[in-house]
């Protein structure tokens, strides 16, 4: 038996979203209708790989929330499942908040997510009590427990929030279960709790995993924690984040700390931290283990400051990044695009050694749905070229620049003129780690967004775009003489 209100939310999907196909990303996952943000639930179930992802149907703004539901066999095709939950019971009425998803060992499908319920305070003000509750299904239908909330306030240590206490992300370990969950601690800023159980149902507290203390942000939002290439490594979204330098985002931000986990203490000791993505629009990432051994991380590509500013014409609002293989090399994260996108790219088209430095366009070079590398190296020995610029989804109107500077050894990626209906942060500069003028630009384009891989995965960026389709040239520009080798592939999904 489903509820009323998730059966509202799946009747409203299958009316209007069949409409919605025509002006859909390609390859890039959206709420089909409606709103979403963070990705849930990215986990895999049963040979296939299921998403769930904060939705609200009803409208283009953030509401109250449900799980949207898509599953995929290569990250790349996915197929829309129905509504997976509402809020409608009691300890969730003001929302199922995000969480994750686990495969049980008697083949049931497993979600936990985060309850939320607003209670009036004397004072007159609202406050939220947030709870971990579970709903357990077969892959398309869930049942929430009778015995819900499975994790409230009593298991808390002291000091932890009742009210910032949110976003589970469970995983198996054997014979056990984990999760980790973010919370705010007496200084106000983010902890991060570890919890565990034999059955996934009955949990208890284990430890204090990591603490923000007002550094990295505040409160820590939807974490994850895996292992890596021999390195552990904690992901959270640190709200009310303030940049160093040109290090991390500033508001809504993403962070990766990376070290070894202390079995004794059961905590993470840190040996590095580095933002995860270097973009305007990213945030709340999950990570899955994919049966062959990859670890895999898929994000909201949208931005909470931005998120207001869409195209009045469209139906949905949030896309997810394209999902990304990671690793560790010389401690740091890499990230690259799955590799099943390569199983979508056309004809090839390359060019090597191209002298650029006036503006350049290059035959064939050009389209909106593609996967370009550039590599740049200087055109003269011993001197380097003061900038080089690619333009993409270009025409007399729009363009997005992407602008590297080997003086400084930064990146611009500037999308004032990429269709956005009114004015916001168009602009974002970052270090990267190239030397001597050379530098690799992967570029991942689809209809709305662009996704920038530096140096083989070093670091990457991602942007949401507006530009019409129809701006799809491509060009080149220096100042000062650089050579380039260029290889673009249409994609075909
Ligand atoms: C992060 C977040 C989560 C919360 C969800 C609500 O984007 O604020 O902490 O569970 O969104 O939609």
């Amino acid at each position: 038996m489903i509820s009323k209100m998730l059966k509202r939310a799946r009747e409203f999907e299958k009316k209007y979203i069949p409409y919605t196909l025509p002006v859909q990303p390609k390859f890039h996952v959206t709420g089909g209708i409606g709103w979403i943000n963070d990705p849930n639930g990215f986990a895999p179930y049963k040979g296939e790989y299921h998403l769930f992802f904060q939705y609200y149907p009803y409208d283009v703004r953030w509401g109250p929330m449900h799980w949207g539901h898509v599953k995929t066999r290569d990250f790349i095709h996915w197929e829309r499942l129905p509504a997976a939950l509402a809020p409608d019971e009691d300890y969730d009425k003001d929302g199922c908040f995000s969480g994750s998803a686990v495969e049980l060992p008697d083949g049931r499908h497993l979600l936990m997510y985060t309850g939320v319920r607003n209670v009036r305070q004397r004072n007159g003000r609202i406050k939220d009590f947030q709870t971990q509750c579970i709903a357990i299904g077969d892959g398309t239908d869930y049942r929430k427990l009778e015995s819900n909330p499975a994790i409230d306030a009593s298991s808390l240590p002291e000091g932890a929030s009742p009210h910032d206490f949110r976003d589970p992300k469970i995983w198996r370990d054997g014979d056990r279960f984990y999760a980790v969950i973010g919370n705010r601690g007496k200084d106000g800023s983010g902890t991060i709790l570890l919890f565990e159980s034999s059955d996934a149902i009955h949990w208890s507290y284990v430890s204090l995993l990591s603490a923000c203390h007002n550094q990295y942000g505040r409160m820590w939002e939807c974490p994850d924690y895996f292992e890596l290439d021999g390195k552990n490594v904690l992901l959270v979204s640190p709200q009310e984040m303030t940049a160093i330098g040109l290090e991390f985002h500033p508001g809504n931000g993403n962070v990766c700390l990376i070290g070894t986990h202390d079995k004794k203490r059961q905590h993470l000791m840190r040996e590095h931290v580095q933002a995860i993505d270097y973009g305007l629009d990213f945030y709340a990432p999950q990570t899955l283990l994919a049966g062959d051994g990859r670890r895999i991380m898929i994000a909201w590509m949208q931005n909470w400051e931005t998120s207001s500013c869409t195209l009045q014409s469209l139906p949905f609002m949030g896309q997810m990044t394209v999902p990304r293989e990671l690793q560790i090399r010389d401690g740091r994260l890499i990230q690259n695009p799955v590799r099943e996108l390569e199983a979508c790219r056309g004809v090839q088209i390359d060019y090597h050694n191209v002298q650029i430095s006036s503006e350049t366009t290059l035959s064939g070079i050009s389209g909106r749905y593609l996967d370009m590398t550039v590599k740049v190296r200087p055109g003269r020995e011993g001197s380097l070229y003061r900038w080089f610029k690619v333009y993409v989804a270009r025409d007399g109107e729009h363009r997005t620049t992407i602008r590297y500077k080997p003086e400084t050894s930064t990146l611009r990626v500037d999308r004032t003129h990429s269709g956005f209906p009114h004015d916001i942060v168009n602009v974002r500069d970052f270090p990267v780690r190239s030397q001597n003028g050379e530098i690799t630009l992967r570029i991942i384009l689809d209809r709305y967004s662009i996704e920038l891989f530096v140096n083989d995965g070093e670091q990457a960026a991602s942007f949401v775009i507006y530009t019409p389709e129809e701006a799809a040239a491509i060009s080149f520009a220096a100042d000062g003489l650089a050579l380039i080798d260029v290889v673009k592939y249409d994609l075909d999904v």
